[in-house]
């Protein structure tokens, strides 16, 4: 099933569009149906706007009815595992919660880690009651 991830993580990094970074992402989100959607960055001029591959991955998953997610890998050429950014890390556990996450980059170096051990002590619905 890694492999899978890693496979189509690597595909939907190709689409990355990373003009002003030169930083392309590929990640892919799989549900525990064993579905997977991917996603890769999306860069804009207006360089706040621009959207991250976990977020793509999520928003589409979401945007399809999929909540029950078993593990996201993310996949980045950098020479360490890149980890998810701050915003990225929020929106994975509003969405995902406590899930399993790959990092890889290009060489096949990896990590995992549980979203948990990436976002300590996490604001979220429970701190809205
Ligand atoms: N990027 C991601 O896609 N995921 C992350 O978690 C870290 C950053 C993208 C955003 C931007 O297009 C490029 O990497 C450099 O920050």
């Amino acid at each position: 099933m890694i492999a899978d991830l890693l496979r189509k993580a690597k595909r939907a990094r190709m689409h990355a569009q990373a003009p002003y970074s030169g930083f392309k992402v590929g990640a892919a989100l799989e549900t525990r149906a064993g579905r997977i959607f991917t996603g890769c960055n999306v860069e804009n001029a207006s360089y706040g706007l621009t959207m991250c591959a976990e977020r793509v991955a999520i928003l589409k998953a979401v945007s399809e009815g999929k909540w029950d997610f078993r593990r996201i890998l993310i996949l980045s050429d950098s020479e360490k595992p890149a980890p998810p950014c701050g915003a990225c890390r929020q929106i994975i556990w509003e969405y995902c919660g406590d899930i399993e996450v790959i990092l890889i980059n290009l060489k096949g170096d990896s990590t995992k880690y549980q979203m948990k051990q990436l976002l300590p002590l996490a604001f979220d619905k429970k701190c809205l009651k």
